[in-house]
């Protein structure tokens, strides 16, 4: 017997997608609805968005925070994992996808559970409620700025939630050499992750990898 890993070829991608995902009609549409909008086609896929569906649950989320909304696709999918009095604080700096994600949000009926803060997350975190305590970080935002998003949030985060960050297989790069300033940013991040005393820590190797590590 010995220790493998199977890879991910494009007929088990597809495998996953028909299996393993679940999207309804309206997150269908505000991808649709998004890209006409001149929204950049870059959020979370399907599977990505079941397996933080399955994982939020399994560890009873109540509330969390989104740095990165852009269109609302991951937010909504966050916020069908909650329960009904869940609270999700979305942050996304681009005032005309806010827009476009308050309106997502209140057709999918989350309004009273969500918080929309327009601006740069490194600038608008430091205004986060002092007394708020949340069981996850979700970051799809500036790769530059991944380090500084959990330095910012982790006295908010309670022991046992969790950070969970998007695109940390870096398209594909994350193992490469002589990288893009994008790709080494990510790459430094996933070793401050492994570095930090304060989180255990690992990357699930779905659409483009999330780096997950809980609080300890
Ligand atoms: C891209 C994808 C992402 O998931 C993201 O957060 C940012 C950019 C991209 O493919 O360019
Ligand atoms: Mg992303």
């Amino acid at each position: 017997m010995s220790i493998t890993t199977t890879p991910i070829t494009p007929d088990i991608d597809l495998y996953l997608e028909q299996m393993f995902s679940n999207e309804d009609d309206l997150l269908r549409q505000l991808r649709i609805d998004a890209e006409q909008q001149g929204i950049p086609s870059i959020s979370i896929g399907a599977v990505q968005a079941q397996f933080l569906s399955v994982y939020l649950r399994s560890m009873n989320a109540k509330r969390g925070i989104e740095i990165g909304s852009l269109a609302g696709y991951s937010a909504i999918t966050l916020l069908r994992a909650l329960p009904t009095d869940g609270h999700l604080y979305c942050y996304e700096r681009n005032p005309e996808y806010a827009m476009f994600l308050e309106n997502q949000i209140a057709k999918a009926g989350f309004t009273n559970n969500t918080t929309i803060v327009v601006g740069n997350a490194t600038e608008t975190l430091a205004q986060f409620p002092e007394q708020e305590t949340v069981d996850f970080i979700f970051i799809d935002a500036n790769k530059e700025a991944y380090a500084d998003y959990v330095l910012q949030t982790f006295p908010f985060l309670k022991k046992g939630g969790v950070v969970i960050a998007d695109n940390t297989l870096a398209w594909g790069d994350i193992a490469k050499n002589d990288v893009s300033k994008t790709v080494a940013s990510l790459q430094k991040f996933n070793t401050f992750m492994k570095e930090h005393q304060g989180f255990l820590t690992t990357l699930v190797p779905l659409g483009d990898g999330m780096t997950i590590g809980v609080k300890l």
